[in-house]
């Protein structure tokens, strides 16, 4: 029985995953590296010190920096994007999930977040719904980053329920990658070529809708 949903932040609650790209963006011209388009997803969801690996690998490679290096390019990423995620605020809240959140407690779900961003709790703030979530995995707690599972195992554990009890939101492969890990049912957002591992595809977070979402669970998992 649907108990609980498991939500990624940025791309799947508010439109930051934007940010998050503009900033690396510009990291990587300045080390001047340009990212292919496949970096777009490849990007998503990866932990900051992940991400700047991967952005060097698109150009020298991560072992031609040193660790000081590495830290004030990381550090640079960070003040771009918090410049970037200054202004947000509950107008920013992706269409659709204003109304999932309301469906999802109104009916008893348990609501927790499975974000890889040290953001997320700021985020939250600015978009005044830290307080729906009553759970928030951290993730300077966590020993590995999606694709791992660990980060959905956690959120499940904080909300005290099983794998076959969530279902879990990621707009990344990734993420996505996560949860199936993780023995969840994964709803995708975004492309459905990318995100084919999930086991429900939406184009927009405007086509999330919980009465959907219930039925495809009750069918695979029940
Ligand atoms: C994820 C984003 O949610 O958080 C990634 O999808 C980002 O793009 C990661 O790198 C870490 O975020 P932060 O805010 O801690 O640098
Ligand atoms: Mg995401």
């Amino acid at each position: 029985m649907l108990k609980g949903l498991l939500f990624d932040l940025d791309g799947v609650i508010a439109d930051t995953a934007r940010f998050h790209l503009a900033a690396w963006n510009r990291v990587a011209e300045s080390l001047g590296i340009t990212l292919p388009p496949a970096a777009n997803d490849a990007l998503r969801g990866r932990s900051r010190q992940a991400s700047l690996d991967l952005i060097l690998n698109y150009g020298p490679g991560a072992n031609h920096f040193s660790a000081d290096e590495k830290a004030a390019l990381a550090a640079k990423k960070n003040t771009e994007y918090l410049q970037a995620i200054a202004t947000l605020t509950p107008a920013d809240i992706l269409p659709g999930v204003p109304q999932l959140l309301d469906d999802a407690q109104a009916a008893g779900l348990q609501l927790a977040i499975a974000s890889a961003s040290k953001n997320a709790p700021a985020i939250l703030a600015k978009l005044g719904i830290a307080d729906r979530f009553s759970a928030i995995v951290d993730p300077a707690q966590l020993q590995h980053g999606k694709p791992d599972p660990e980060i959905y195992l956690k959120a499940q554990a904080l909300l005290g329920l099983a794998a076959n009890e969530v279902v879990s939101f990621e707009d990344a492969s990734a993420g996505v990658a996560a949860i199936k890990a993780a023995g969840q049912f994964a709803v995708g957002i975004g492309d459905a070529t990318v995100l084919a591992a999930a086991d429900l595809v939406v184009p927009s977070t405007a086509d999330l809708k919980l009465a959907t979402i219930t039925a495809a669970f009750n069918r695979e998992v029940s």
